[in-house]
C-alpha cells in the first residue's frame, strides 16, 4: 500500500526557496485558470530544473511500498514527489480523466535504482 505524506508547511517553504523550478512550476499552476493538458505539461516539465539536493533533504521514502510526497494540492492539481526504493514499483492504474505527467529525466536521490536506469520518458496518459 502506498503511503502518502504532505510535507510540513516549513519544509515545503524551505524546498520552494531552494528550488525555483518547483516554485515556478506552483506560482503556472496556481495562476492558470484551466487545464493545460498533456501538451503543454510536458513542455514546462521538460525544461524544469529541479534542485535535488533540496528535494532529497524533504522528502523521505517507506520500506513497504513506495511513497508519494505532497508538496501542494490545490482543487486543480496535485504535486507530488514519488519516491521508490529499489524493488518496489508502481501498478498500472488509470487516472481516470485527470492528467500526470513527470518531469522528463527521472533521477535516482537515493542510492542505485534500476527504475531510474531504464525510464526513458517520464510521460504518462
Ligand atoms: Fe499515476
Amino acid at each position: 500500500m502506498v503511503t502518502q505524506v504532505d510535507l510540513e508547511p516549513l519544509v515545503r517553504d524551505e524546498l520552494l526557496s531552494r528550488c525555483t523550478g518547483l516554485s515556478g512550476l506552483i506560482e503556472w499552476l496556481d495562476e492558470i485558470d484551466r487545464r493545460p493538458g498533456l501538451d503543454e505539461l510536458d513542455h514546462r516539465l521538460r525544461g524544469i530544473s529541479i534542485n535535488l539536493e533540496a528535494l532529497r533533504n524533504c522528502i523521505g521514502s517507506a520500506d513497504v511500498d513506495y511513497q508519494r510526497n505532497f508538496i501542494k494540492k490545490s482543487e486543480f492539481y496535485e504535486l507530488v514527489a514519488n519516491t521508490w526504493k529499489p524493488g518496489q514499483s508502481t501498478p498500472i492504474h488509470d487516472h481516470v480523466g485527470s492528467d500526470c505527467a513527470f518531469p522528463h529525466r527521472l533521477r535516482r536521490l537515493h542510492g542505485d535504482h534500476p527504475f531510474a536506469r531504464r525510464a526513458g520518458s517520464g510521460r504518462t496518459d
